[in-house]
């Protein structure tokens, strides 16, 4: 019913863990590290989700995946942490080790359309083996004895609502404590329109909580997809990057875009992060990825965002971003 819709200020319960309202920071591999999710956070998400980890990689102790990728901040709370694999053991495994290092929450991806990942059985690949499926959700619950997520696609092609149906199985008899739904099938990828109806289909069969994803670009985007799906809870992606004041407007904190002097703050505070997590030389490189984010709102030169692609040298890189708090457009 109409009146009864929560606002996305509400907060929202997954299992026991309260997440204080339903702006979620979706998974996204290489890039939602601990800092990137602390932005997130510091911006008023409820809740952000790890780039997916390796159930084996987490199983074996990688030293690199346990110090980089598990690394949470303490205050990042509550956090989830998202595992791929598929082998319910070794799901199991890799839940209980990442519990001890401090998730909040596991979600296990099932949406994933690489190949690399859907060859070994793992991402979209489980939603065309139910019972496998249900096996990691079982393993993962039972070595994390956490609240267990389940992040996936609608369908492996278009059409194809293997992952609605999934999605059900899951919510019923596997004890999920919440889906998170990207309505489009694993073949497109992230392109075209996410089925927000499909979604509100899922919310409407299901007790737990349905978190949607998928099309969120902008505050207004989200809004419109909340309402349309009727999901419980919206999940930001690409609309996060270079982008954390998207949660300060869904969170009713902010009307107006930053100005110039708080993007190039932020930035700045994101390569001293990433200095910190990786040292000056790996992170100058890791950081090529998230420079383009910041230029288009900066409005930079084309120099400038050229150089900072190339730099290896990272104070030379934030002599270049703190260059950019005077307008360059000159008209
Ligand atoms: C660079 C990138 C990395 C992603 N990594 C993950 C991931 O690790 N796990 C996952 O479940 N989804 C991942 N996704 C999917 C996003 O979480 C999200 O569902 C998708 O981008 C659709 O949302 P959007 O259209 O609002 O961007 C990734 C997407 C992108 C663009």
């Amino acid at each position: 019913m109409q009146g009864t819709r929560p606002h996305l200020t509400d907060p929202l319960r997954i299992g026991n863990v309260e997440i204080p309202n339903r702006v979620l920071l979706a998974p996204l591999a290489g890039i939602g590290n601990w800092f990137v999710r602390l932005q997130a956070k510091r911006y008023g998400a409820g809740l952000a989700v790890s780039e997916m980890i390796s159930s084996f990689g987490l199983h074996h102790r990688n030293e690199r995946t346990l110090r980089e990728l598990m690394r949470i901040h303490p205050d990042e709370h509550p956090v989830s942490v998202q595992l791929f694999g598929h082998d319910p053991e070794v799901m199991r495994s890799g839940a209980a080790i990442a519990a001890e290092a401090g998730a909040d929450l596991i979600d296990i991806n099932m949406g994933c359309p690489v190949r690399k990942v859907r060859k070994t059985g793992a991402g979209a690949e489980l939603l065309s083996d139910p019972e496998l499926a249900l096996a990691l959700v079982r393993g993962a619950v039972e070595g994390s004895g956490l609240p267990v997520t389940v992040k996936l696609r609608s369908g492996l092609r278009p059409g194809d609502r293997s992952g609605f149906d999934l999605a059900l199985r899951l919510a019923g008899e596997g004890g999920v404590a919440a889906i998170g739904f990207h309505p489009r099938a694993a073949t497109v990828g992230h392109k075209g329109s996410p089925d927000y109806a499909l979604t509100r289909e899922l919310a409407e069969r299901v007790e737990v909580p349905v978190i949607v994803s998928g099309g969120l670009k902008s505050a207004e985007a989200a809004r419109s997809a909340f309402r349309e799906s009727g999901a419980d809870a919206v999940m930001i992606a690409r609309g996060a990057l270079g982008n954390p004041w998207v949660f300060e407007e869904l969170t009713g904190r902010r009307t107006s875009p930053p100005a110039r002097p708080e993007i190039v703050d932020e930035l700045l505070w994101t390569v001293d992060c990433a200095e910190e997590h990786l040292g000056a030389d790996r992170a100058s490189r890791y950081l090529r990825k998230f420079y383009p984010w910041y230029m288009d709102s900066l409005e930079a030169p084309t120099a400038v965002s050229d150089e900072l692609q190339r730099s290896a040298d990272l104070a030379r890189a934030k002599e270049l971003i703190a260059g950019l708090v005077e307008s360059a457009a000159v008209p």
